[in-house]
């Protein structure tokens, strides 16, 4: 995947051409089409000369180093999404996809640290926001300054995101938003808090839902010590309180109250596209530690790589990767065709999680023993991905999502 043949050639353009900017971040000085390859080589590079190094120190001290996060930030990688106009690098749904597919070659938890820039925590803005918002908030995210987090779920509200009982009541030229939200990533890091809220009772199901953009320094936020989680050391959840936290009233995300929900499952529509790439990077890299580990490693007198029992595991992971890939590709096309893409994005992230599940579990098995122990990249990789298919909807949602627009289909 990925073209091994113009490794080389993509290193070779991007020395040549791209600087950085006086403040940090790099400048391609081509054209458009050449632009998007000089960014997804110096994507590639990274992933492989800079990222995946860093990966030992990322899970034994839980945290990505800052240089690192400089790293991300002058490569624009927390614009990606963004229009050029609000200072990002306004990449189509296909770039956007051939980046993460570079970067998710590395550890997962590189991406999740500007993945709500992108993804949930932009998109809302993008889609629904007013111009002032547009304004106020897109170009400090777009230079990864602003860190922007989406908060949706709660204790009782997850798959069924529809059930929240945070409330933004109305008061004056002001809302009060009450609740706590659950499981938000980088919660920690987020100076600004995209916030879903019941602005009419409970009654009216997702219409009296509202989205807010909410600022960190708004007296009456609070977040929780971070959750220990099975994986992803160096990414971190939590949870958000809004105590009686008061915002003005111009901070209601789009033109009225009611349609935040909507708004949300928009964002996640492309989020989980976006997620399906960054599987199908992960399931590159997955393999590709299998190939290894099976041309090194001999038992009965020759590499393990020689039997056919071995041989069959590895193509099983090359047909499912090669798959993932191909549909995360047709489907980022139609996005940028302006299709909607609900229930075709549901089943990239079905698909292309699902199928990284499996190549973990074989990945691990071609290890054997020494796949359990600590020693080789499998044993946490495999951790990590198992979130994949948990969130941004877990697999079951995304069964229900495609049923769903199946159903509706047949019935129009
Ligand atoms: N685009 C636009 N509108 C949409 C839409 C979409 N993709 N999906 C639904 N809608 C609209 C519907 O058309 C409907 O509109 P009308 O009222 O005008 O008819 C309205 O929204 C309500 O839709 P549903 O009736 O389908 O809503 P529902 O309550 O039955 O549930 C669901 C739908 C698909 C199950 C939804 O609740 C869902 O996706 N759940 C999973 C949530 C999720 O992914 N959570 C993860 C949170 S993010 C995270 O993981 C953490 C993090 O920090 C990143």
């Amino acid at each position: 995947m990925g073209g091994r043949g113009d490794e080389g050639r993509g290193e070779t353009r991007i020395v040549r051409t791209a600087r950085a900017y006086p403040s940090g971040r790099t400048r391609y000085m081509t054209g458009p089409a050449e632009t998007i390859d000089l960014i997804v080589s110096a994507a590639r590079r990274l992933a492989r000369e800079e990222l995946i190094p860093a990966e030992p120190t990322v899970e034994a001290q839980d945290e990505v180093p800052e240089p690192i996060l400089a790293r991300l930030r002058e490569l624009g990688l927390f614009g990606m999404t963004i229009p050029r106009e609000y200072g990002g690098l306004g990449l189509s749904m296909q770039d956007e996809a051939r980046v993460v597919f570079e970067i998710g070659y590395a550890s997962p938890v590189f991406r999740s640290r500007f993945g709500s820039s992108n993804g949930v925590g932009t998109q809302s803005i993008l889609n629904d926001g007013t111009e002032d918002q547009r304004r106020r908030y897109l170009s400090p995210i777009a230079r990864g300054e602003l860190i922007a987090a989406f908060c949706l779920s709660e204790a009782d509200a997850g798959s069924d995101a529809a059930a929240i009982v945070t409330r933004a009541q109305r008061s004056g030229e002001h809302y009060v938003i009450s609740g706590t939200k659950r499981f938000v990533t980088n919660a920690l890091a987020a100076g600004l808090f995209i916030v879903y809220a019941r602005t009419a009772p409970p009654e009216t199901g997702a219409r009296g839902i509202s989205a807010f953009l909410v600022d960190r320094d708004t007296p009456g936020i609070s977040v929780t010590v971070p959750y220990r989680m099975m994986g992803f050391r160096g990414a971190h959840t939590a949870d958000v309180i809004f105590d009686e936290c008061r915002v003005p009233a111009s901070a209601l995300l789009g033109p009225s109250e009611g349609v935040g929900f909507k708004t949300a499952m928009k964002s996640l529509d492309h989020a989980r596209l976006h997620m399906a790439a960054l599987a199908a990077g992960l399931c590159e890299r997955l393999i590709d530690e299998g190939v290894r580990y099976a041309s090194r490693r001999r038992q009965f007198g020759q590499p393990i790589a020689q039997f056919q029992l071995i041989q069959g595991m590895l193509a099983d992971c090359r047909a499912e990767s090669l798959a993932a890939r191909a549909m995360v590709e047709k489907v980022a096309r139609e996005k940028d065709a302006g299709v909607r893409i609900t229930a075709e994005s549901a089943c990239c992230k079905y698909f292309a999680t699902e199928a990284l599940g499996r190549i973990a579990d074989r990945v691990l098995q071609i290890h054997g023993g020494y796949g359990y122990i600590k020693e080789h990249a499998i044993e946490r990789l495999y951790r990590d991905v198992r979130l994949l298919r948990l969130y941004e909807g877990t697999s079951q949602i995304l069964q229900l999502v495609i049923a769903r627009e199946m159903l509706r289909e047949q019935a129009a």
